[in-house]
């Protein structure tokens, strides 16, 4: 049996894989996740518009940034949450914006410099850390974290041909554990009273609401879950989605808002 399903192309793998879970929603949303994308532009007293899905503008604005804050966005690159961050801010407090890959930091520092107000650039960081390990470094720092973490981004697989002949369940199983040592760090690194908002791109239930849900198991006297309402998106068991086969095309994006409580 084993040995049967390694041998399955990675596109009939995935395929089913995400049947057995959206079940007779599968070939909608399919189609959906394939359908063109229609990013919308952010300005916002920005030297320029920059483009991004909307679900996106959505998630980083539900942080609740105030003027003055200390922000973290861990994963940062390229750039188009760290902007709405960066706007809400207006050159106050301080944003740390952090990206382990080197490429993708360059990018990151290019879309900042290209769109950010130079009034406001002394209050923004560009950092390279690995963001599993930060709450080794610095503890109850932040009074807000977005966690956008790296996930399956199934939307970018599908229309990738190599990405889907090479997909195998191992690749969700891995961003999860991932993704989880991410959480457990901005957990340490917000301080008591702070928020963390966690989202992904990815439609599994695995890098989404288990993501908080383990995280219950292992820290559940340290912090709790924020009611968030964005208009086109499902409540999940823990935090909500919104699918591009129900939100007219916007995401996939699921997030979840956690507050420090101790
Ligand atoms: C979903 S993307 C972030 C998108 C970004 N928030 C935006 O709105 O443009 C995830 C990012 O996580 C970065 N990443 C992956 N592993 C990381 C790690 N261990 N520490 C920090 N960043 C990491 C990747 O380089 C990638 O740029």
């Amino acid at each position: 049996m084993g040995k049967k399903i390694k041998d399955r192309k990675g596109d009939v793998l995935f395929d089913s894989y995400y049947q057995t879970i959206f079940q007779e929603r599968w070939p909608i949303l399919r189609e959906a996740l394939l359908a063109q994308r229609q990013p919308i532009a952010f300005q916002q007293q920005l030297k320029q518009a920059y483009f991004l899905d909307e679900a996106s503008l959505i998630a980083a604005q539900l942080l609740n940034v105030q003027k003055g804050d200390s922000v973290l966005d861990m994963c940062a690159a390229p750039g188009g949450k760290t902007l709405v961050l960066a706007s809400l801010l207006e050159g106050t407090g301080h944003l740390t914006s952090n990206d382990r890959s080197a490429t993708r930091r360059g990018r990151l520092k290019s879309v900042i410099e290209s769109h950010v107000p130079d009034e406001w650039k002394p209050s923004i960081t560009v950092t390279g850390h690995d963001a599993t390990k930060w709450g080794l470094y610095e503890q109850q720092a932040y009074d807000r974290i977005l966690l956008d973490a790296p996930c399956s981004s199934e939307r970018h697989v599908l229309v990738d041909p190599t990405a889907l002949k090479e997909w195998t369940p191992a690749r969700p199983k891995h961003l999860a554990i991932q993704q989880f040592a991410m959480l457990a760090a901005a957990l340490e690194a917000v301080k008591i009273g702070g928020y963390i908002l966690y989202s992904t791109c990815a439609i599994n239930p695995m890098e989404d609401e288990l993501i908080i849900e383990k995280l219950f198991t292992k820290r559940s006297d340290r912090f709790s879950i924020e009611e968030i309402h964005a208009s086109e998106s499902e409540r999940k068991s823990y935090g909500s989605i919104m699918l591009p086969d129900t939100s007219q095309g916007k995401g996939p994006l699921y997030f979840c808002l956690i507050r420090r409580v101790s």
